[in-house]
């Protein structure tokens, strides 16, 4: 069981991760997965009341990764925490299967709360980096959190939020963007255009001149007789 949630985890991040080229580099070289790794004993510890082991784990833990993972998150599996330095999770923090976690995201507490106080992130969230998801929120399956927001109310399912405070930028029934649907190929050439314009009036005006002066030749002709 242990292995087959090592094997997910590791097919997480190399689903993930365009850098991750083998399940042995992830193994042995990203530290996203040593902290999970960490964590799990870490959390087994915590769920049987040996607190001050769990914490010692989890403190070893951050000071090998960089990542600080309180031993009383519940994380599931497939989690890329990619790159990781400054990474904090709370002790009442959830994070569902197959989220990315970039360097510099808090998942705290507002400071205000007692018991619950951490977000719960469900499946294949992204939080970008140096994201602060603070309080006991809920971040909707497949939503994105931009990089630097600070999102202190709930996000729904599939949103995009952006800035500080975050505010849901993108709805997952939201129409493509006007750029996206604008064709980059067939762009129309106003001079072009204007030459076509051009070259349509040129004609009108010679059969014009050509008729005028078949009319004019007749009179002449006669006059000169
Ligand atoms: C938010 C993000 C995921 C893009 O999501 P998206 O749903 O495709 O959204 P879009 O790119 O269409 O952006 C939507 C709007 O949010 C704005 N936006 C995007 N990212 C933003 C950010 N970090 N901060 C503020 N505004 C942002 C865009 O400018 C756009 O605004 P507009 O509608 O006025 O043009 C992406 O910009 C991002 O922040 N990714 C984080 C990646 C990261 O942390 N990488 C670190 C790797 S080391």
């Amino acid at each position: 069981m242990i292995l087959e949630g090592l094997r997910k985890d590791i097919r997480g991040i190399k689903e993930r991760d365009p850098a991750a080229r083998n399940s042995l580099e992830v193994l042995l070289l990203y530290s996203g997965l040593h902290a999970i790794m960490l964590h799990r004993p870490a959390h087994w510890l915590y769920n049987h009341k040996c607190f001050f082991l769990a914490r010692l784990i989890s403190q070893l833990s951050r000071f090998f990764t960089g990542i600080e993972i309180h031993p009383g998150a519940k994380l599931g599996h497939g989690i890329l925490i990619d790159h990781g330095m400054g990474v904090v999770i709370g002790e009442t923090a959830t994070v569902a299967d197959n989220c990315t976690i970039y360097q510099g995201v808090t998942l705290g507490g507002t400071g205000k709360e007692k018991g619950k106080r951490h977000p719960d992130l469900e499946e294949g969230v992204m939080v970008g980096s140096g994201a602060k998801v603070l309080g006991p929120l809920t971040i909707g399956a497949g939503a994105k959190i931009a990089s630097g927001a600070v999102v202190l109310s709930s996000v729904p399912p599939g949103c995009t939020a952006v800035g500080v405070p975050a505010r849901v930028v993108r709805r997952p029934d939201a129409a493509p963007k006007a750029a996206a649907e604008l064709d980059q190929v067939h762009i129309p050439d106003p001079v072009s255009q204007e030459i076509c314009r051009m070259n349509i009036r040129i004609q009108q005006l010679e059969k014009e001149l050509a008729q005028y002066q078949q009319e004019e030749l007749p009179e002449q002709t006669e006059e000169q007789e």
